[in-house]
């Protein structure tokens, strides 16, 4: 517990993800009915190092519950990391007699949080990655969204992908984790789904796809999350082109049609889902809350479906890992 902060500031970091918009809404309103004043930190910890920060009111968020991206936008700032950059962020913090922060982010933007708080900045972290790989959370806000965005492509890939008897591999976003490909495979009943946390031969993909041909199945789809690998690398294997790899190989081995789809960055925008806005408004109001009542160095989340409150440290210790019986689920009910 700290001081009680008068003022407040909120910014997002690191990736954009649709939702964050609504969490600034619940964070700004919370905090103009507690009596303080709100600042908007642009850009965020470039825009702490650099001074762009503009005082917020109510007004400022109307209209923008509905809306992907972050108006306060984003970005990933390395300067922050090196030792001028963060006396530099500190001096802003003073300047504005910010009392307080409230970091809306993954665990990098988190990171930055804790290392605010142990300087004696009050700090409160609002999980928010497409990516869904913060751990002190069972959803950041923005996966509800992605995973619907991944839904939509896959109902529309099906579509040609059966009408042309072809096999299609989607690459899914997902750097380290592959809880967007699992999820909307599961959701979009894919064929084969790929994850980071699961390596398996690209042989045994191309076996399944041949099976699958063997009992009838005329087309496959295949999800791959971009950061999978392969259990064994071969020559085949493209660095940084999960997708592209898997798509030529499954060509070159099986001889069928095959597709390849990177949806890419489309889908991190568009409207936030009704889930993401209301998990981003409990979010906002909570980590206000908390900061208003002296709390610093925490993250808030899900915990079957109530908020909770956990250390930073402890939030970033481990790496979430992926739901194990889903994905097994997902392999049996795929088969045919
Ligand atoms: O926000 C996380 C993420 O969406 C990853 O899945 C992806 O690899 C990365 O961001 C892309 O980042 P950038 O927008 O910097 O290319």
């Amino acid at each position: 517990m700290g001081s009680i902060p008068k003022s407040i500031g909120v910014l997002s970091s690191g990736g954009d993800a649709p939702g964050m918009n609504a969490a600034i809404r619940a964070v700004v309103r919370t905090a103009i009915s507690a009596g303080c004043k709100v600042y908007g930190v642009q850009k965020g910890y470039h825009g702490l190092i650099n001074d762009l920060v503009n005082e917020m009111d109510s007004h400022s968020v109307v209209d923008i519950i509905h809306r992907g991206g972050t108006i306060l936008k984003t970005a990933r700032s390395e300067e922050f990391q090196t030792e001028s950059g963060f006396k530099q962020a500190l001096s802003t913090i003073e300047k504005h007699k910010i009392d307080g922060l409230v970091v809306i982010g993954g665990d990098g933007s988190f990171r930055g949080a804790a290392r605010l708080a142990q300087a004696g900045v009050p700090t409160i972290g609002v999980p928010a990655t497409i990516d869904n790989d913060v751990n002190s959370t069972e959803r950041a806000i923005g996966f509800d969204t992605a995973v619907n965005t991944v839904i939509d492509a896959i109902n529309k890939i099906r579509d040609t992908a059966t009408s042309h008897e072809r096999t299609y591999v989607v690459e899914v976003m997902g750097r380290n984790s592959g809880f967007i490909a699992l999820y909307a495979g599961v959701a979009g009943g894919a064929d084969q789904i790929l994850i980071p946390e699961r390596p398996i031969e690209l042989e045994t993909v191309c076996e399944k796809v041949v099976l699958g041909q063997q009992r009838g199945r005329s087309r496959s789809i295949i999800v791959v999350a971009e950061g999978f690998h392969p259990a064994k690398l071969n020559s085949a294997w493209v660095p940084g082109n999960a997708g592209l790899s898997i798509g030529n190989y499954i060509g070159y081995k099986t001889g069928l049609d095959t597709r390849v789809t990177t949806l890419g960055h489309l889908q991190r925008g568009g409207n936030p889902t009704a889930l993401d806005r209301i998990l981003a408004s409990r979010f906002g109001y909570r980590a206000a809350q908390l900061l208003i009542s002296g709390v610093s160095g925490k993250v808030v989340g899900l915990e079957q479906n109530q908020i909770a409150v956990i250390d930073i440290e402890k939030a970033l210790t481990c790496k979430k890992s992926i739901d194990d019986e889903l994905y097994q689920m997902a392999n049996v009910i795929a088969a045919i």
